[in-house]
């Protein structure tokens, strides 16, 4: 018989949706176990996106989850999007009176695994779920395998899938992997990270003749660039040399500050949004329940998202054995990820081209640019989407 765990939540998953939702069910009293199939050290070295909004730092800070975002993160009160050869500022604090911060996810994950580890959670790496079983009855389990091989079980009060798009949960819930609502882009990003100083004081988004270009930030010496390219390219198809020119040539009027490039990736991504996201005691958050594309920076924010409104779903569940909150998550969830996901897939065509861009489409994208950045309307839409609707109940 394989060794079983007895919690009252089993998370699989400790990406920021499993590791948050840990923390603020212990601060509730409600102990639960966390497993992951990844290493710590590849947890927190993994590279992802670094925009937190507004209301996701004040939740970190709040909770006790982080309190290192405001020193070691930057705040940045505004975002330009370039075209037609032009810069034109969004300012968040003029438009809206809020803000975002660059602070990688992997520095999140580092603050919540150490706050988490300090409170004495029953954190376990290396330990990947195989299945989820029993998910119609009140007593669902987990089938594992922990880092040396061998067999093990969590039986839970209620699981929750924070596994990612690969992981296992949403397939359990969906009754497959594919089952939802998606999209795919006809194009992917290469990313590099540089040693440099930044070219720019905030992010800039560009649309140009030759494609997106996104001039990230990680911190005075270190910058994260991107640009729009092929799908099936590979990382190592450029020098140095042409990365710089590819990048440089679409941010026009901006000269880009060279260094050393250390790292390169490519993100392939699409919109998908689960058909369910709860089948009785087993509910999805995180990219398990869907995914964005990184151009509105909503990933890690949109998994925050879910979580508070799943914490206090099973506070009432678990505390009082008042079963409508969990009932409402998938409907209450769902306001916000869709909105997330037309802001994603918004800022993602208005900036990209593509192989099927027609001369009109190209003209129409321009007259959209303008639209937005000439309109108090639309530069209001934009800084309250990019730093984030306010969080359920906070
Ligand atoms: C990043 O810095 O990695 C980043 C920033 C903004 C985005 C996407 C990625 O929209």
């Amino acid at each position: 018989m394989p060794d079983t765990i007895r919690t009252r939540v089993a998370i699989i998953g400790a990406g920021p949706a499993g590791l948050l939702l840990s923390h603020l069910l212990a601060a509730s009293g409600i102990e639960s176990v966390v497993i992951d199939a990844r290493t710590r050290e590849s947890i927190e070295s993994t590279i992802r996106a670094g925009i937190l909004e507004q209301g996701t730092v004040e939740l970190l800070e709040s909770s006790g989850a982080s309190s290192r975002v405001r020193i070691d993160g930057n705040r940045h009160e505004g975002i330009e999007l370039r075209f037609a050869g032009e810069g034109h500022r969004i300012d968040f604090a003029a438009q809206i009176g809020r803000a975002v911060w660059l602070y990688p996810q992997h520095e999140v994950l580092k603050d919540l695994i150490a706050a988490r580890l300090a409170e004495g959670q029953d954190l376990r790496f290396g330990a990947r779920a195989e299945r989820i079983e029993d998910a119609d009855t009140d007593r669902p389990r987990v089938v594992c395998v922990d880092a040396d091989g061998a067999p093990f079980e969590i039986e839970a009060d209620f699981v929750v899938g924070a596994d990612g798009s690969r992981g296992v949960a949403r397939a359990a819930v969906t009754g497959s992997r594919a089952g939802g609502y998606s999209r795919e882009y006809p194009f992917a990003w290469f990313g590099i990270l540089c040693e440099a100083p930044p070219s720019s004081q905030e992010l800039i988004y560009s649309n140009s003749p030759d494609g997106f270009a996104l001039i990230s930030q990680r911190s005075d010496i270190v910058q994260r660039m991107y640009f729009q390219c092929d799908r099936e390219d590979d990382t190592a198809a450029y020098t140095e040399e042409q990365l710089w020119e590819e990048l440089q040539r679409r941010v026009p009027g901006t000269t880009l500050k060279e260094g050393p490039i250390f790292q390169r990736d490519i993100l392939r991504f699409r919109s998908f949004v689960a058909h369910r996201l709860l089948d009785n005691r087993v509910a999805l958050i995180g990219d398990a329940a869907h995914t964005v594309p990184p151009t509105g920076a909503k990933g890690m924010n949109l998994a925050v998202a879910d979580v508070v409104i799943l914490e206090r779903a099973l506070r009432a569940l678990l505390q009082e054995n008042d079963s409508r909150l969990i009932e409402a998550f998938p409907d209450a969830a769902l306001k916000r990820i869709w909105k997330a996901q037309h802001f994603s897939w918004w800022m993602t065509n208005m900036l990209h081209l593509t192989p099927e861009t027609s001369e009109f489409d190209r003209m129409r994208q321009l007259g959209e640019l303008r639209t937005v950045v000439e309109s108090d309307a639309g530069r209001t839409y934009l800084a309250e989407a990019y730093t984030g609707w306010p969080l359920a109940g906070l």
